[in-house]
């Protein structure tokens, strides 16, 4: 199903596609590949809106300094100086948080207009042509997101791509997850968590990780047995001091490498992912007007974001978000969700 989402400034017409399958319903807009609802029931079959988002096109254009439902790339999370090599040539992204790249900087692909290419009942697949030197990254680059509903309440979302030249991609969803329903903004942080993660990356006070991989053992950043978020999020432990809460990545241990419960409705979601990494967020500095005129204030909604770990491109003893020319990019996360 398709209907309109706004009209932009420019007169472009943004679309709103509805795809069901596997119990749940969600919709997808091509202004920036957005993920702008999902709806799931609870245990008694009371269906909720589970993530944060805006009513049009333009909410998403104009509101969204925290990336609700975003798709993010070329490159997502930070990178130092916003500056790294590539085959010896030094690439240059502009700066948007102090000297540093966040997200790939001011023109994201959360701000592009993508393509509808295909779409079924329970999916929809959408491209952007990101031009040679988009964003300061090397090479042309076709870039494609598929939102899919599968079978027990799965939402896969993969992403493809090819570039012409060597370059960097490394594409996440930047949704903001509250299982009780996105309308019951005090619920996130008594909503439990399990990462199976052992190890996270530390970050300096400018988010940038200093490369250490530290152990979660004693720490609060333990959530090897489900713990609500809240808990220990206020703990004196200098990561959480200096991100204002969870901001972090940890190492993708297992499958699922996230499960987030709900206990009173008894909605629950498990992430699943071939990326190496996975970043929480608490919402720490969320500050939006949303779906309804909703105010999403701090730690009102939580993102699990699959990713390469942040600043990598300066690690190489990590992970690596480089393809080569002609290189096939392609990566798979689901959210499945059971109540
Ligand atoms: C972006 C990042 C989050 C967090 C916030 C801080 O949304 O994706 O991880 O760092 O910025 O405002």
């Amino acid at each position: 199903m398709k209907a309109s989402f706004g009209i932009l400034p420019d007169g472009t017409q943004a679309n709103l596609y509805t795809i069901t399958g596997g119990g749940i319903t969600a919709t997808v807009t091509d202004f920036g590949a957005h993920l702008v609802s999902v709806l799931v029931p609870d245990r008694d079959g009371n269906v909720s809106d589970v993530v944060l988002g805006f009513d049009d096109a333009n909410g998403y254009r104009t509101g969204n300094g925290g990336y609700l439902g975003a798709t993010v790339g070329r490159n997502a999370n930070r990178i130092k100086g916003a500056s790294f090599m590539i085959d010896d040539v030094r690439i240059r992204l502009t700066p948007n948080e102090g000297e540093n790249s966040l997200h790939s900087g001011p023109n994201g692909f959360h701000l592009r207009m993508w393509e509808l290419v295909r779409q079924r009942e329970n999916l929809v697949t959408l491209h952007l042509l990101s031009p040679q030197g988009d964003q300061g990254f090397p090479g042309k680059a076709d870039i494609y997101v598929t939102y899919a509903l599968e079978k027990g309440g799965q939402l896969k979302i993969i992403y493809d791509g090819v570039c012409d030249r060597d370059t960097v991609l490394n594409l996440t969803n930047h949704s903001y997850f509250n299982l009780a329903g996105q309308e019951k903004t005090d619920a996130a942080m008594g909503q439990e968590l399990i990462i199976p993660g052992r190890f996270f990356n530390p970050d300096d006070a400018e988010n940038i990780p200093t490369g250490e991989l530290r152990s979660v053992e004693g720490t609060p950043m333990d959530f090897r047995i489900p713990k609500a978020i809240g808990r220990d999020i206020n703990t004196p432990y200098e990561p959480l001091e200096f991100q204002g809460g969870y901001d972090h990545n940890w190492e993708v241990f297992c499958t699922p490498c996230a499960i987030l419960r709900d206990p009173d409705s008894g909605r629950e979601m498990a992430v699943s992912t071939d990326c190496p990494g996975i970043q929480f967020y608490a919402g720490n500095f969320l500050n939006e007007t949303g779906k309804g005129g909703i105010p999403y204030g701090y730690r009102q909604g939580v993102a699990l974001e699959t990713q390469f770990y942040p600043d990598s491109v300066h690690h190489p003893e990590w992970p690596q978000p480089f393809v080569k020319a002609g290189q096939h990019y392609h990566s798979e996360t689901t959210y499945k969700f059971s109540w």
